[in-house]
């Protein structure tokens, strides 16, 4: 490494002119990838201690240089370190800047690395925090979730499918749906650790190295569980990047449906539910307005998530291995999708502390669209040991007799109800009851009561 002077940027020792101005404003990505800056300095530690324990650099250098990159965090963390665009990334700033601090001796930090694994090995530390991050996010969710489920267990809705009345549901029900969702980003979030804890870090350009480094030691130094098996590979493989802009599309798609369909629900012909003041926005004309601004920004914000990720796929579609500039972008997409999904979540966590149930209108609306008549068809194939099918037709006839009379199912008597199945008896007028139709789905996973109580019970004891 020779000197650098007329700061003349480090690899550009064989290029005699300075590039084009025009690339490099565009071609740096400094105030992108910044914030990777404490995992450069604690991956680049890491791997001068390696350096050392292999007797690749001595004792008082390697000293020098963690001196230099302590010195260097701190300048960054108080917001006293000049980044410039002209040594394009994060990684060249810190090493110029370390050449500034403890002079030629910086010269042996890049020793058997290159920036090639060294920027996926701090991308990887700061994608595995971030999911860390993410999932304390869901996990409030979740609680917040949890805790509106609770004081709704009695709180009787239609279930719908096609947007039409279907059967009576528990809120709670529809509620604890929610957690399965968000447990499951979570998985998905969790299952992504695997391969972002094999360690990056040691391949160096492309080929691996000739220096006797030993890369299970910076493995257990920086956190990861073992190092990545073959260097060509290493430094082209994004799949981990592909992995988070999944697993936060997912997670911001369930947010999007659960946002539309609360939009559908405190409209004003639905009128479900309620928000405070505090996650609704006013109009700038029509003074009466309370508009769910906030949930149509959660809706809309998926549509960021996908972006992301169809960009890196995009960018991956066709690039011959190994390193290639496309691929510095990756850092630009998987910031933009975790910060808007933090925010997302946040936001979605606010609507479920400030949302309430209209209980009477839930109530009244499930009483409309016949949402019992799936309970008389199985009363009829239980009871009158018919095959669902022919219970099933019975139903529907009963349903066609009401709708002519324009009565709801409850408002049916023995008599009438009789007259499409002579057999009947009292017994049967039970099941048009809401109540009744819910604690009735007992089967695993159904919406009564007791099941409920049961996977609230469960949930909450898992925290
Ligand atoms: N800033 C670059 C990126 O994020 C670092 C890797 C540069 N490697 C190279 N061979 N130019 O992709």
């Amino acid at each position: 490494m020779t000197k650098n002077k007329n700061n003349q940027v480090i690899w550009n020792t064989r290029i005699n002119k300075n590039g084009s101005s025009l690339f490099q404003r565009v071609g740096n990505s400094i105030d992108i990838d910044k914030r990777l800056y404490k995992e450069d300095i604690k991956a680049s530690t890491a791997h001068v201690e390696m350096l050392f324990k292999q007797k690749i650099i001595s004792f008082k250098i390697k000293n020098k240089i963690i001196y230099g990159l302590t010195k260097i965090n701190n300048e960054i963390k108080k917001n006293k370190f000049e980044f410039k665009k002209k040594y394009e990334d994060i990684h060249m700033n810190i090493e110029k800047r370390l050449f500034e601090v403890i002079g030629d001796e910086a010269g042996y930090v890049h020793t058997a690395r290159s920036r090639n694994d060294q920027v996926i090995t701090d991308f990887k530390i700061w994608i595995k925090s971030a999911t860390n991050e993410i999932n304390n996010n869901i996990d409030k969710i979740i609680k917040s979730t949890i805790k509106l489920a609770e004081k709704n267990i009695k709180t009787v809705m239609p279930g719908f499918t096609h947007l039409k009345n279907a059967q009576p549901i528990s809120f709670a029900h529809y509620l604890m749906s929610f957690v399965e969702m968000f447990n499951r980003d979570k998985k998905r979030f969790l299952n992504n650790l695997d391969s972002l804890n094999e360690n990056p870090l040691g391949v160096a350009a492309l080929a691996g190295t000739s220096f006797k480094i030993d890369r299970y030691y910076t493995t257990k130094k920086l956190g990861f569980i073992r190092p990545t098996n073959n260097s060509i590979d290493t430094v082209s493989d994004r799949d981990f990047v592909l992995d988070f802009l999944y697993a936060s599309s997912v997670c911001s798609m369930h947010i999007s449906r659960i946002a539309e369909e609360l939009i559908i629900w405190n409209s004003d012909s639905f009128n479900l539910i309620k928000l405070t003041d505090k996650v609704v926005t006013g109009s700038s004309i029509m003074p009466q307005k309370k508009n769910p601004d906030l949930l149509e920004y959660l809706r809309g914000k998926s549509g960021n998530a996908y972006g992301n990720l169809f960009s890196m796929l995009t960018i991956l579609k066709g690039l011959p291995l190994s390193y290639h500039k496309d691929l510095q972008d990756d850092k630009e997409l998987v910031f933009k999708s975790n910060d808007n999904l933090n925010n997302c979540l946040k936001i979605f966590n606010e609507i479920l502390k400030n949302c309430k149930p209209n209980k009477s209108v839930m109530l009244k609306l499930a009483n409309k669209g016949y949402t019992t008549a799936t309970d008389l068809a199985e009363y009829l194939s239980i009871n009158y040991s018919m095959s669902f099918r022919k219970a099933y037709q019975k139903t529907a006839m009963v349903v066609n007799y009401a709708e002519k009379r324009k009565k709801k199912l409850n408002e049916l008597t023995l008599e009438e109800l009789k007259k499409i199945e002579p057999k009947l008896k009292e017994d049967v007028l039970k099941v048009f009851d809401l109540n009744n139709s819910i604690i009735s789905k007992k089967s695993y996973g159904g919406t009564s009561f007791d099941n409920i109580k049961k996977m609230i019970l469960k949930y909450k004891k898992n925290d």
